[in-house]
């Protein structure tokens, strides 16, 4: 099979790592990539929201099969298009990426079904929203009801900064678009894990739970980031809870999906709230967590390509996944100054030690080569060290090590990943 992978992160190298595993792969091609695809792949020079030029790629290339990594050209159409190809593609539909696309639709969705997730109300100009949150006088969450690359979501505490917070989504318009609409929900109380689910239009199979860690500094302080670290499985989530988000959540809500005309193909990514009633649902997403992604591919002992593609074809009863034992934890080392400005092409060394580790892989995000083949960061999250351990605290030590071998004096990382579970 010539397969096309789109994306250009941590999460596409992991993928990309796991169906060159496939003996079903013939030939793999990237559109953008980084670094560490271009190693394994033929990268195209296509950005992964120019839907025209992927299109095209996959006509001159004769591609068999499309793997979508990032949520924009999903909410874009991009799978509706290689589907009217008549070309098997991973990744929903625009119609069904709403969920991860419209915040408002998800809850809609959710409440019609009783499927558990917060109280909520949605709206489309500030006075009503400033109504809402004064008769409701309690901490609330607003969110932007479109895409807003991981941002968004504004934590209130007080009236006053919930307030703030509307102005800022609907008048400033700090997310753009994305902002027109909004969503206010009650806050829920609780530990966040995530789980993630393989959908294929009527049926959902596990992969597993993971959490990660969003905040840019050690102890879960400063900024949001798209993430700092992951690991799998996650302790919270154990076989119990596990089997309470498959039958409360994911079953229900690809069964919703299927209903609605709008049938949930892909992996359904759950930001879950455990509380003291259960898990319920803070937000959907319509592809792979990144880096979630890593730990979770570094543990399937299934043929990826494979089970992606039983995913896209509506055969995923004719799957049965295996999996490592072992805990996986991946570190992020991002360029100083993330999530805020960052500068480009400082050189790292050493990767290569750190890759040749027993149990260890070193995922590229941002990275590019040099003219003299050097390796250079590119971006804000540039490498993703993932380590197998017994326990999760041996994965932890592991990955440290090998991070410890990576000589890039530009770059940081957080050195507390996996410390909830580590505790537990
Ligand atoms: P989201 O982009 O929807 O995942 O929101 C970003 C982060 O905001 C989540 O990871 C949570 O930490 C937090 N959050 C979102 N919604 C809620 C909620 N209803 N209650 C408490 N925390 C929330
Ligand atoms: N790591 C969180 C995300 O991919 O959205």
């Amino acid at each position: 099979m010539k397969v096309l992978l789109v994306g250009s992160g941590g999460r596409e190298h992991a993928l990309a790592w796991a169906m060159l595993k496939s003996p079903k792969l013939t030939k793999l091609y990237a559109a953008p990539g980084n670094a560490g695809i271009a190693a394994v792949a033929e990268c195209l020079d296509i950005s992964a929201e120019d839907l025209d030029g992927l299109c095209d790629a996959v006509k001159t290339l004769e591609i068999n099969f499309v793997v979508i990594g990032p949520e924009a050209p999903l909410v874009a159409g991009l799978a509706d298009r290689i589907d009217a190809m008549g070309i098997p593609v991973f990744g929903p539909s625009a119609a069904a990426a709403e969920l991860e696309g419209s915040k408002g639709m998800m809850k809609d969705l959710l409440a019609k079904y009783g499927i558990p997730t917060a109280a909520y109300q949605r709206f489309d100009e500030p006075d009503s929203a400033k109504e809402y949150i004064r008769i409701k006088n309690k901490p609330v969450v607003v969110k932007a009801d479109g895409l807003a690359a991981g941002k968004g979501v504004i934590l209130s505490h007080s009236v006053n900064e919930a307030y703030a917070a509307v102005d800022q989504i609907m008048i400033e318009e700090a997310f753009g678009d994305a902002g027109q609409e909004i969503v206010i929900e009650e806050f829920l109380i609780g530990e966040e894990a995530s789980y993630f689910a393989l959908c294929d239009g009527v049926r959902a199979i596990p992969l597993a739970g993971a959490q990660d860690h969003k905040q840019v500094h050690d102890g879960d302080h400063g900024p949001n980031t798209g993430g700092m670290g992951a690991y799998t499985p996650a302790p919270i989530l154990d076989e119990a809870m596990e089997k309470r988000v498959m039958d409360e959540i994911i079953t229900p809500t690809v069964e919703a999906m299927a209903k609605e005309g709008k049938p949930y193909k892909g992996v359904l990514f759950a930001g879950l709230m455990i509380g003291e009633d259960g898990p319920k649902v803070i937000e959907f997403n319509c592809r792979f967590g990144d880096p979630e992604c890593q730990p979770i591919m570094a543990r399937l002992k299934s043929d990826a390509l494979e089970m992606l593609l039983a995913a896209a074809e509506g055969k995923l009863d004719k799957i049965k996944l295996k999996w490592d034992p072992r805990t996986a934890l991946t570190v992020v080392m991002a360029a100083e100054g993330y999530p805020g400005n960052y500068i480009k092409g400082s050189e790292i060394k050493g990767v290569a030690d750190a890759d040749a580790m027993q149990g260890v892989e070193v995922f590229h995000a941002g990275t590019i080569l040099g003219k003299d083949g050097s390796l250079l960061a590119n971006g804000g999250r540039v490498l993703g060290v993932t380590a197998l351990g017994d326990t999760v605290k041996e994965a932890q030590q592991r990955a440290y090590q090998a991070v410890d071998k990576i000589d890039w004096p530009k770059g940081f990382c957080r050195r507390d990943i996996g410390w909830r579970a580590v505790g537990r």
